[in-house]
């Protein structure tokens, strides 16, 4: 048996339908949401600003600090508020794709904030968090030298599909499910983030990086129409 149909009916290399947007907490310097299918992330950025504590500072540039948290009720089984290793880790590695398109240098001694919640999961909230982040940056003002776009990418048996749901995630018929959240950035298209859950062969991680490119871009383009002020909700684009 191999996996020929996806469960939610989209084709191998289709995204969820995704929503964007930004300016959706006032109080923030920037802020956005980014929705792919069931998986719907916030995010808010404060700063740049003085860092407190002070023994933190670097004198020669800035520092991100990306926190990322989920909703209690965000997942079926209630997600216990508070720090978890799994946070940690998430956070780290999206505030690390983030730094890598900002010039940090022009913020000696400043932070620059970034919460990153996860209103619902349905897997790849990492990638939601990462755009929606990238969205509220370039929102703040922030000066960036490319904008950054995230997807997962997953092997489920034998098939590379774009975008992988929890329930792909958890297929477990033949080899089974593989997940790779790629980061690009938008222009020189370079890693800024790749994980990897599962096993797959170099060639086909090669086929998983064309996927994400591809994707990648779509994503982009909706990033980019909602910082131009469009509210895009593609859900409602199908209804039409
Ligand atoms: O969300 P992402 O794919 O970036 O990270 P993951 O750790 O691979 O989690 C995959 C999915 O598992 C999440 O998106 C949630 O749907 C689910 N999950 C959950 O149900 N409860 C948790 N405490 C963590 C994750």
């Amino acid at each position: 048996m191999t996996y020929e149909k996806r469960s939610d009916g989209r084709k191998m290399d289709e995204l969820r339908p995704i929503m964007a947007k930004v300016g959706i907490i006032p109080n923030a310097d920037g802020s956005a949401l980014f929705a792919a299918g069931k998986t719907i992330a916030i995010a808010a950025v404060y700063g740049p600003k003085l860092l407190h504590p002070a023994h933190m500072k670097k004198p020669d540039r800035g520092i991100i600090r990306c926190n990322y948290n989920m909703l209690p009720f965000s997942v079926s089984e209630r997600a216990r508020p508070g720090p978890s290793r799994r946070s940690k880790e998430i956070g780290m590695v999206s505030g690390n794709a983030l730094a890598s398109v900002v010039d940090l240098k022009r913020f000696p001694n400043a932070v620059i904030d970034v919460d990153i919640m996860i209103l619902q999961a349905d897997a790849g909230t990492r990638c939601a968090g990462i755009n929606a982040a990238a969205m509220a940056l370039a929102h703040a003002g922030v000066v960036m030298k490319e904008m950054i776009s995230s997807v997962a990418i997953g092997k489920i048996d034998d098939k590379i599909v774009t975008d992988i749901t929890k329930e792909e995630e958890d297929y477990h018929d033949g080899e089974g499910a593989t997940d790779i959240p790629y980061t690009l950035t938008s222009n020189t298209k370079q890693i800024t983030h790749l994980q990897l859950d599962g096993k797959i062969q170099v060639n086909r991680l090669k086929e998983s990086y064309e996927a994400a490119k591809i994707a990648c871009e779509k994503v982009l383009d909706c990033q980019k129409r909602a910082l131009k002020g469009e509210d895009i909700d593609e859900n409602k684009e199908s209804k039409k």
